[in-house]
């Protein structure tokens, strides 16, 4: 199936939504565990500046993932080559190219935003993740401990960087 691949506007949030609804009944990806609502995607791709956005994956017309890119920090200009990523795909589509298609274009638009640096958390029990990242180029950095507590269990979480 061929996948196509735009920048979220707000009409997508209901979907995007429907994806944090899965993500987070799973449990063991993230370390959002309350699936953000529709309205709170609404907002926040509304919130987003022109160099940050949402990436979403259709398969036909269905959103199967997408892939978020936000600046590191807004407190000072001093991390502006630096933004951070999220990604996060339907179970059924995993493993079939779709993350990969999504960091292709979610890099191509930091690079063409003035980014040279991604940095991402990812959950230490998530290894599919990991391998994930560091097949993308991302080279982990180091574990914060007990960085996570969903259900009253801890998971750290580690680093990744990758220079684009
Ligand atoms: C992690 C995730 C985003 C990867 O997306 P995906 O579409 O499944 O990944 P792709 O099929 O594009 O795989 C790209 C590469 O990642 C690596 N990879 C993907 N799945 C893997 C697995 N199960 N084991 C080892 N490596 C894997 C491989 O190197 C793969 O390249 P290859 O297919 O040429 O071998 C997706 O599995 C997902 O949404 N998982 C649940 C949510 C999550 O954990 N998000 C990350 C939160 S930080």
């Amino acid at each position: 199936m061929e996948i196509h691949i735009h920048r979220a506007t707000p009409d997508d949030a209901g979907a995007i939504s429907a994806i944090w609804e899965v993500i987070c009944a799973e449990r063991v990806h993230s370390a959002v565990n309350r699936p953000f609502t529709p309205e709170q995607v609404r907002q926040y791709l509304t919130s987003l500046s022109d160099r940050e956005g949402v990436f979403v994956a259709e398969a036909g017309d269905e959103i199967v993932g997408f892939q978020s890119l936000d600046r590191w920090a807004q407190y000072t200009d001093s991390f502006d080559h630096v933004a951070t990523v999220g990604t996060f795909v339907l179970p059924d589509w995993r493993g079939k190219g779709i993350g990969r298609r999504l960091a292709q274009h979610t890099f191509a638009f930091a690079r063409a935003h003035g980014y040279e640096k991604l940095v991402v958390y990812v959950r230490a029990s998530n290894a599919r993740a990991q391998a994930f990242y560091q097949s993308l180029g991302f080279v982990p950095k180091g574990v914060l401990s007990r960085q996570v507590k969903i259900d009253g269990q801890y998971d750290d979480e580690v680093f990744m960087e990758l220079f684009l």
